[in-house]
């Protein structure tokens, strides 16, 4: 309504003026995510025109790459063109305050001030005036939208402070089972950034392809990139035929990835690269077919499913095996700054070690026990590597198997128990949980969703908590949202599955614990999806749909709970396969009964008499199969 009126208003005062001259918000309340530590509403607002002035104080130009960024992303959203100028009336001023450890806003805060004449942001660092400049982003008008014709802008006043809880606030892209280019990791970095996320951790290996060059073995990107080109249904793909050409897939050269790198460090984000062994390695085996135990040949997997295991890992006995790793991990470390390199270590299946006579050669010489100390064994050595590259490790919780590598850090994925043992041990963790930060699960009701497996609704990942009671919270760096891409075949894909779970991740990794609230989250996501619409981002809207409680009665009776994850809703339903709408009946809590010979629900939501979510229509077969599954089983 307000921005209306101004809109009108503004149109009468100014003769000849472009319409809509003028963009406030629907009503100036306040929309961020994350939620800021400290914020204080003020009344008024600071109208944002190209005669606004940007005024830098910091020394040695150190905002001036920041600020240019800002002034880019403004014009792009808005159309609206700003500059550095020496200006004493209306301006917005960085000011770089270098006092970090003094203050409480540390290395990533900020202060952000925005009364009716001026807008002033410092921080102690470029990075707190980047993160600064996301939130001055997000007081835009939510469907703010270049080629609109705006000429100002409102901007609401209002006083804060802002920090993060958590360092480590990142994303897993695994670019491995899908590739994505250059300019779609870049666009991703654009997108993360935008909640705060300041680390993108690259899955660059696994068995359906190696994606960075190294230079001294080309083998691994001639043969290791590539695999045959199949559609449809992941895991149910066939193998590659005789003879058939590997054309699907792609690598980052060394050229390449600098340039990922120093796009990603102009905006802050980290990138960890992570090369996954010693198995989930079909790739590197496809290329140097000697290094399994097995020796078979393969080629690179394309989503298929082998009916006999494949002998995906590296032969722990094989000293090639360390000596190509000495290779890759030297070209990684000089490639990515990133004090870390992740090296995997997950899901090894050890039956090959076990029958193998190197590997059975390796454990005699080394007197270990089992096949958990051969992998412990091949774990502490590539720490070695590393640190003699002068590089820190970290790698999946199966590290902890056979005994943790003296300083490795663990990323926590099956569950917290792993992060929980490795944080008793003084080890540090990143808390990455399968089942409340897995970005490849469902998100909604699987009937309503593209294929994939588990469940990850939005409300579990708001309502997670990286650190557990019994865990002392210096341990934890902090945490990922992991976008595993089996069934992730293009970047609208990419979108759909990251938002808006990475909204709440970012809430729980940069957000005081005190200040979560999923009824104002929801509400804030909500404008946020009016700015990825303006923008044409992909997201899920799978928080409208129904969910669905099949509760037993008596014998192999049940009934169903209907509800949702965002309150307020109205669910409409039928019994008799015909689709519903508001003129149906509309359910009212109590668990529904199946009529006598009922074989199908349907489903639908409403909000203020209009539908919301999407219509969902489940058999009572599948309803039944669901009385015995586990909460994050569909
Ligand atoms: C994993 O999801 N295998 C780390
Ligand atoms: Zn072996």
């Amino acid at each position: 309504m307000k921005r209306f009126n101004l809109r009108v208003c503004f149109c009468f005062l100014m003769i000849g003026a472009y319409f809509p001259a003028l963009w406030a918000a629907d009503s100036l309340h306040i929309h961020l995510i994350p939620q800021p530590v400290n914020i204080s509403e003020r009344p008024g607002e600071f109208v944002l025109d190209q005669k606004v002035s940007l005024m830098i104080d910091a020394p040695e130009e150190k905002l001036n790459e920041p600020a240019a960024w800002f002034a880019n992303q403004l014009k792009t959203i808005s159309g609206i063109s700003i500059q550095e100028r020496r200006s004493e009336k209306k301006a917005i001023h960085l000011k770089l305050i270098s006092a970090a450890g003094k203050n409480t806003i540390g290395n990533e805060g900020y202060k952000l001030s925005v009364t009716s004449s001026s807008i002033s942001l410092s921080a102690n660092t470029p990075a707190g005036i980047f993160y600064g400049m996301q939130t001055l982003l997000q007081l835009l008008p939510a469907d703010t939208k270049a080629g609109a014709g705006i000429k100002q802008l409102a901007i609401p006043c209002v006083e804060i402070t802002d920090y993060p809880r958590f360092g480590w606030r990142g994303i897993m892209l695994d670019v491995s089972r899908h590739f994505f280019t250059k300019a779609e990791v870049e666009r991703y970095i654009d997108e993360i950034v935008r909640f705060k996320y300041n680390v993108l951790h690259l899955h660059l290996s696994d068995d359906q392809g190696w994606r960075i060059e190294i230079k001294s073995l080309p083998q691994l990107t001639n043969v290791g990139a590539w695999r045959v080109k199949r559609t449809g249904n992941w895991g149910d793909f066939l193998p590659a035929l005789a003879n058939e050409p590997a054309t699907d897939g792609g690598f980052y050269t060394q050229d390449d990835m600098r340039e990922i790198i120093k796009y990603a460090q102009q905006r802050n984000v980290t990138i960890l690269p992570e090369i996954d062994v010693p198995a989930h390695s079909l790739a590197l085996i496809a290329a140097y077919p000697n290094l399994s135990c097995t020796q078979s040949l393969y080629s690179v997997n394309a989503g298929f499913r082998s009916p006999v295991r494949d002998d995906n890992a590296l032969c722990i006995g094989n000293d090639s095996v360390f000596t190509m790793l000495d290779k890759i991990f030297t070209e990684i470390a000089a490639l990515f700054p990133c004090e870390y390199i992740h090296i995997g270590g997950d899901e090894a299946y050890k039956g090959f070690w076990a029958d193998c006579p190197k590997c059975q050669k390796r454990m005699a010489d080394e007197h270990l026990k089992n096949v958990d100390e051969l992998q412990s064994y091949f774990v502490k050595r590539v720490e070695k590597i590393l640190k003699s590259k002068g590089k820190k490790m970290i790698g999946w919780d199966e590290i902890l198997e056979g005994g943790l590598a003296p300083e490795a850090t663990v990323m926590s994925w099956r569950g917290m128990k792993g992060g929980i043992e490795a944080a008793k041990m003084n080890h540090h963790v990143v808390m990455t949980p399968w089942d409340y930060t897995y970005l490849d699960l469902y998100q909604g009701e699987v009937n309503a969703e593209p294929p994939t497996y588990g469940m990850c609704r939005l409300s579990d990942s708001y309502n997670y908590d990286p650190v557990p009671d019994s865990v002392d919270e210096k341990y934890i760096l902090g945490g990922q949202g992991n976008l595993w891409t089996e069934r992730v075949p293009n970047f609208r894909q990419v979108e759909y599955m990251t938002w808006p779970r990475a909204l709440a991740l970012s809430e729980v990794y940069w957000s005081p614990k005190s200040a979560r609230n999923w009824d104002d989250f929801i509400k804030r996501m909500e404008v946020q999806f009016h700015r990825f619409d303006a923008a044409g981002i992909k997201y899920a809207r799978s928080a409208y749909n129904v969910i669905f409680t099949p509760v037993r009665n008596s014998g192999r009776d049940f009934s169903v709970k209907l509800s949702t994850e965002i309150k307020g809703l109205d669910i409409y339903y039928t019994f008799d396969n015909t689709d519903p709408d508001n003129f149906y009946p509309k359910y009212a809590g109590e668990p529904l009964v199946f009529p006598l010979g009922a074989t199908q629900l349907n489903v639908i939501t409403y909000r203020d008499g209009k539908p919301i979510g999407k219509q969902i229509n489940i058999k009572k077969e599948e309803l039944a199969v669901r009385l015995n599954a586990r909460r994050h089983e569909y």
